[in-house]
């Protein structure tokens, strides 16, 4: 296709790094909302997911004069735990996503689980951004909110740059040490081989414009043909929850496709808690949140009559409390051979 003729998908972001490091933070930031304050603990124990549309990520990078380039519909972020013990859940992010933000906290350095993370990325060879947070803890920070990361760093004191250059260059050897080449995203001339640092504050919001305006340039640039939108659904179960007034549900990942009210689904299922079994149900309701609203979140949702990917959304239906989460869900078409597809909702 010639050039702003690409049907492209949304994207999707997966963020990801060690507990407390803000992943949850920087999401409610660009969100305006408060999703991690509401967390028990203060701490993420599932997947998260939430849709950007474009037209906010334009006008949340507007300063950074770059705006009517965006050609993706938006951009569909996955929210993980960094907790040690949600590998599995970091390992079902990472899967299904296009790109991801790896979330470093510029008190700390590399963490047990921002390795655990980089090497689930690197095993998928997912590209990634690193996100250095908490850059308004640095002693003496000038809060600049939301302001682009350079002009940022401009109005602080030769104090402040040189504790920051001094942590960023431990960081860069650390991810060295990692056989990892990382520098400041404006001055990494070669993006692909050296992975780009965003510094970015989840409090005060500097860096938030530099790191979506690099996410969604770098997912157009290099990936078109991976986010071109075909038809064949690939979609795949995050959770299965209980909600009151819906029944059982289950909240998937739309990575392509379409979805409708109605549609004929097969997910995999455990039987008497011991066997393993297709369940074969109707879509009752597609649910999605307000874009910018976590989809783990308790809300309001709104009803849609179909979906396209990329989207969070939950469905309802029928016969899924014992859907198991992690695994893939197949639509049946009308020329569809049932028993084939259902042998291939047990095969995942
Ligand atoms: P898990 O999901 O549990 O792994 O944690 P997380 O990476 O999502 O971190 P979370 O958003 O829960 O933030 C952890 C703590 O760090 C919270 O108390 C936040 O308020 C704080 N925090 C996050 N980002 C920043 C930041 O940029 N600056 C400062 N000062 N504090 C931050
Ligand atoms: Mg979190
Ligand atoms: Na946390």
């Amino acid at each position: 296709p010639k050039e702003g003729e690409e049907n492209l998908r949304s994207p999707i972001c997966c963020i990801m790094g060690h507990v407390d490091t803000g992943k949850t933070k920087l999401l409610d930031c660009i969100r305006g909302t408060n999703v991690q304050e509401g967390e028990a603990g203060g701490i993420t124990q599932q997947i998260g997911a939430t849709y950007f549309p474009a037209e906010n990520i334009r006008e949340r990078t507007r300063e950074l004069k770059a705006d009517a380039k965006l050609k993706v519909p938006g951009l569909l972020v996955i929210d993980t735990p960094g907790h040690e013990s949600f590998t599995n859940l970091r390992s079902r992010g990472s899967s299904l996503c296009d790109l991801a933000i790896l979330v470093v906290d510029i008190m700390h350095g590399l963490e047990p689980q921002t390795i655990e993370s980089l090497n689930l990325l690197r095993m998928r060879d997912t590209e990634f951004i690193v996100a250095l947070n908490k850059v308004d803890r640095l002693y003496g920070w000038k809060t600049c909110k939301n302001a682009p990361i350079v002009k940022a760093m401009k109005q602080q004191t030769k104090d402040v740059v040189n504790e920051f250059n001094m942590r960023l260059t431990g960081i860069i050897t650390q991810f060295k040490e990692q056989g990892l080449n990382t520098e400041l995203y404006y001055k990494n001339k070669e993006m692909g081989e050296t992975f780009s640092i965003v510094p970015t504050s989840a409090i005060t919001g500097e860096g938030i414009p530099d790191l979506l305006l690099l996410l969604v340039n770098w997912a157009q640039k290099t990936m078109v043909e991976k986010l071109t939108y075909v038809d064949d659904v690939q979609c795949t179960v995050l959770e299965v929850k209980v909600i009151e007034g819906h029944g059982t549900t289950i909240d998937v990942v739309l990575v392509n496709g379409v979805l409708h009210e109605g549609d004929q689904i097969v997910v995999c299922g455990l039987q008497a808690s011991i066997n393993l079994g297709p369940i074969v149900t109707t879509i009752r309701a597609l649910l999605t949140p307000h874009p910018m609203k976590e989809l783990r979140v308790k809300g309001t949702y709104v009803h849609h009559k179909e979906i396209k990917a990329a989207q969070g959304i939950k469905i309802t239906a029928q016969g899924l409390e014992h859907a198991i989460a992690g695994t893939a869900l197949h639509v049946i078409g009308p020329d569809d051979d049932i028993e084939a597809i259902k042998e291939q909702a047990m095969e995942d």
